[in-house]
């Protein structure tokens, strides 16, 4: 990679991220990150690559999904729990609707730092830096805790490496037993009003579990129904954290970040020359980009060329996010640029950064109806084009928070209030999660079907 060196991006026009008071401190706590054992590994992060290749020639389906801030107050081990399993859930339904392997990512292990859209919150007449998440600041209204603290990473990193500790251990050691993840989705289900509408589905499923267990296909015999791979990552922000992270791959002697297997750059950090399209257009992980209704064609393209190229299958995946109203209209054009031009791209959609509203209530939300009104706007629009939906990037939680209204066992605008803990945006709540798995399982499978049919 000409003229990049794990520093060059503090040459370059960095936003969104805080400055330090006490430089000698940020120092000082950068060359102990730089000094800390890696989280993930180079061998690791090129198997997601590979498997993301798979995504965009459409033989996966890439899930994406977690916390829109993880926090220090709520790292738990039931959190973390709890997430990996409805992830799982959602994987099992996708995998049995599409027949094809679903890609499991976290936005977990690492998913601290937000962009703002203001530097400044105004409460009661009081001006305070904004909060930017709890590797940089904390989130309480007063001017001691808005501070940011170069210390805070070496936290992040600490429950960064404890959490992903426990999800290698879950993914590997049993818990992920493919029989298991489907009975905990019936047992969900029993419980769920809404649970008829899938029933069919969910009795599909368990029967093919059983015919392979007649066959004897077990977990005693096929070890993978027993283990599965879960992949991490982050939005790449906090640039001297992910350079104290970065590393040079002694096999390959390539550079990469090692806090997280995949790393994305915002909406708002990915401008032409900006410090964080230099940052990672250096790494070899496989990358991720925002691309919002701002992003023109011409401007999408000179981006892949920067950040990918040798064209290399599976290193970029673009997650659009335009909202309900805004998708049809507006991913055509960036979808005929990329063919055109024949820029190997995985196309994944986040149908929650386009639809945030204002309830009456006075929170911010998302309306399930509207989420999933993108989601089909996306698959729409990739039928029309000839291209591959490959996947969906959520903000969910495996908690039963009221955070985003609607859904079979709706969450109205009076009960946001129950139980709204986010740090930062509304999360789906575990059942929305399900059911929202279970509606994009219908979509893929109609999607699939039509794809086969097409190509015989
Ligand atoms: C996010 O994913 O939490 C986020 C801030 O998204 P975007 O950059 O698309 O606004
Ligand atoms: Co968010």
């Amino acid at each position: 990679m000409a003229n990049w060196t794990p520093q060059s991006w503090r040459d370059h026009e960095g936003i969104q991220m805080p400055t330090y008071s006490d430089q000698a401190l940020l120092n000082a706590t950068e060359e102990k990150l730089g000094s800390y054992p890696p989280l993930v590994f180079a061998g690791e992060a090129r198997s997601l690559k590979a498997d993301l290749a798979d995504v965009a020639a459409g033989k996966a389906f890439l899930l994406q999904g977690g916390d829109c801030a993880e926090s220090f107050a709520e790292f738990h081990p039931n959190n973390i729990r709890d997430t990996f399993r409805v992830i799982l859930q959602m994987a099992v339904v996708l995998t049995y609707a599409s027949k094809q392997p679903t890609v499991k990512l976290g936005r977990m292990a690492g998913q601290f730092a937000k962009p703002r859209s203001s530097d400044v919150e105004s409460m009661n007449g009081v001006d305070l830096p904004s909060y930017r998440g709890d590797i940089i600041n904390d989130i309480a209204f007063d001017k001691v805790s808005r501070e940011p603290d170069p210390e805070r990473m070496v936290k992040a990193y600490s429950q960064s490496a404890a959490t992903l500790n426990l999800l290698r251990a879950f993914s590997q050691g049993g818990y992920a037993n493919l029989k298991q993840v489907h009975g905990w989705t019936l047992e969900f289900m029993g419980r769920s009003p809404w649970a008829k509408k899938f029933s069919e589905m969910a009795d599909k499923i368990g029967e093919a579990l059983e015919f392979m267990e007649a066959c004897g296909i077990n977990p005693d015999t096929v070890p993978q129904l027993k283990a599965t791979q879960f992949y991490t990552s982050h939005e790449a922000l906090l640039l001297p954290y992910e350079q104290a992270l970065t590393r040079q791959d002694s096999i390959t002697d390539r550079w990469y970040d090692t806090s997280a297997h995949f790393l994305w750059i915002g909406d708002r950090t990915r401008f032409e020359g900006s410090a964080h399209v230099e940052f990672l257009r250096g790494i070899d992980n496989p990358i991720g980009m925002k691309c919002g209704p701002s992003l023109e064609p011409d401007a999408l393209i000179r981006l892949l060329d920067t950040l990918n190229p040798n064209r290399e299958e599976g290193r970029m995946t673009l997650i659009t996010r335009y909202g309900h109203d805004k998708i049809e209209a507006g991913l055509p054009k960036l979808v005929r640029a990329v063919k055109a031009e024949g820029h190997p791209v995985t196309w994944s959609c986040d149908p929650m950064h386009g639809n945030v509203i204002k309830s009456d209530s006075g929170y911010k939300t998302r309306p399930f109806d509207r989420i999933l009104a993108e989601v089909r706007g996306f698959f729409a629009v990739h039928r029309a084009e000839g291209t591959i939906a490959g996947g969906i990037h959520c903000e969910m939680t495996g908690q039963n928070v009221t955070e985003c209204t609607g859904g079979a066992v709706a969450v109205t605008d009076e009960s946001l209030a129950d139980r709204y803990h986010t740090h930062c945006d509304p999360r789906l709540n575990a059942a929305q999660s399900i059911e929202l798995a279970f509606l994009l399982a219908e979509m893929l499978n109609r999607e699939i079907s039509e794809r086969n049919i097409l190509a015989a």
